[in-house]
């Protein structure tokens, strides 16, 4: 089993740009296919999930060439999909899978999307739900798993209020509602990430936004993204953040990182608590905010009770949240978040059982989690539970722990960020690597 062992660094520092934001290479991927001509985009995320995208787009007929610097996608616009000869494959990919079955709705052939384990564990009810009402037909194991058969075609205009606070149902329905005529509805009472109607505006789509409803409207043709650049993945740069506020002496500067605002609150809670966290040049790139983030040693102190609304705002960033909150001289209360349960991972148990491993004292609820005062991390032996997110908050709490830390599974943070060991290892992190392709030993 590939693993990392971590032990304390020197000093944590770095200057240096994240690779690009997996929700929005997602989208930028769907949306260039569906799109009519050629788009560049460049920055195009390295993880794993968003070559899932990929490969399933190619399958459907969409030329796509990858280079280091880029991707080139041939977009074949709204009709111009094909049925595919092959099961659609999205590996781990949530995104991938609640995303791509909104466009396959909309399509009159039939086809048949799953993923690894973990996706054939996690809920797709909340994504059959509305396309059903559209009028899809979709078959699911238990009426709630992928494997998931759709035909679609021929659907009417809904308005839909998911039951779930979800950025991926939400954009389901309204990449569906691209292939409807007339005007498809989502109601959405907790925001959630808007990277779907920032993108679809970008390729000509006539989306609306008042209060909570969101509409887009069909039939209308799309064009290509052209040249785009994505932002860097703020929830990639929340590990580098963290591991800075942490450590002494320490500074990281990251370069052109999206600050969308359905996306920061980890930011302004850190910053609540006393994280030193500086947000430079603030700009605007195809419609997204983008900034550099500046981070350094703090020491962290004050009550965080984090429930309701701002929970769907920072929900992947919970696991190295929780990092954080073992070095608070305060308590962290997590609740709200039950969605963290049916995530890559059962990610409350993760954090918990991984928090006790470390000997911290943790006090786990259905929806979230308790730590109260500051603790000594000791190192252990962690289980990524094949969880990216729980991989990379566990390897930072490594470096700040007393002793050795080995995270086993630690390939996992390849399905986001393969880069991260050694991103980590350049900072001043002690990591072995026992894959010996990916060795990095910085120290
Ligand atoms: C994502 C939305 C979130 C998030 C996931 C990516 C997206 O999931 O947890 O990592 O790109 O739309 P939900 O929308 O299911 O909460």
């Amino acid at each position: 089993m590939n693993r990392a062992i971590i032990s304390s660094a020197t000093k944590f520092e770095g200057d240096f740009q994240i690779p690009g934001d997996k929700s929005i290479s997602h989208r930028s991927a769907m949306c260039a296919a569906i799109g009519a001509g050629r788009s560049k985009i460049r920055n195009y995320s390295s993880a794993r999930d968003c070559q899932s995208t990929l490969d399933c787009l190619e399958l459907m007929g969409v030329g796509i060439t990858r280079s280091s610097e880029s991707i080139i996608v041939e977009g074949v616009g709204l009709e111009g999909l094909r049925a595919p000869l092959k099961l659609l494959d999205v590996g781990n990919s949530g995104t991938t899978i609640r995303l791509l079955s909104g466009i396959l709705a909309g399509q009159t052939f039939t086809s048949v999307i799953t993923g690894d384990e973990s996706i054939q564990r996690r809920p797709m009810k909340r994504v059959i739900e509305p396309l059903r009402q559209m009028g899809a037909r979709i078959e699911a194991r238990d009426d709630n798993y992928a494997p998931l058969r759709i035909t679609g075609g021929h659907l009417k205009a809904i308005e839909y209020r998911p039951p779930v606070a979800s950025a991926q149902v939400k954009s389901c329905a309204l990449l569906a509602g691209l292939f409807i005529d007339g005007v498809t509805t989502v109601i959405e009472t907790t925001p959630t990430r808007n990277h779907t109607e920032v993108m679809l505006r970008e390729i000509g789509a006539r989306i609306e936004h008042d209060g909570e409803r969101i509409s887009v409207t069909g039939k209308i043709p799309l064009h290509a993204l052209g040249d785009y650049t994505v932002a860097g993945d703020l929830s990639s740069a929340a590990f580098f953040i963290v591991a800075a506020l942490l450590s002494p002496e320490a500074r990281v500067r990251l370069r052109h990182i999206g600050v969308n605002p359905s996306r920061t609150a980890l930011l302004d809670v850190l910053r609540q608590i006393g994280g030193r966290i500086d947000i430079a040049s603030p700009r605007l790139a195809h419609g997204e905010p983008v900034a550099d983030l500046i981070a350094e040693s703090s020491s962290l102190s004050g009550d965080l009770e984090l429930s309701g609304a701002v929970i769907a705002n920072l929900i992947d960033e919970i696991p190295i949240l929780a990092i954080a909150g073992t070095q608070l001289a305060g308590t962290l209360t997590i609740r709200d978040a039950g969605e963290l349960r049916v995530k890559e991972s059962d990610r409350i148990r993760a954090i918990v059982d991984n928090l006790r491993r470390m000997r911290i004292e943790v006090e786990e609820f259905d929806d979230g989690f308790r730590l109260a005062g500051k603790q000594q991390l000791h190192g252990g032996v962690i289980d990524s539970c094949g969880d990216h997110r729980i991989a990379m908050a566990f390897a930072v709490a490594g470096l700040i722990a007393e002793g050795e830390t080995i995270i086993n599974g630690a390939d996992a943070a390849s399905v986001s960020l393969p880069e991260f060991y050694q991103l980590l290892g350049r900072c001043g992190a002690n990591i072995l690597v026992d894959d010996v392709s990916e060795e990095s030993n910085a120290g």
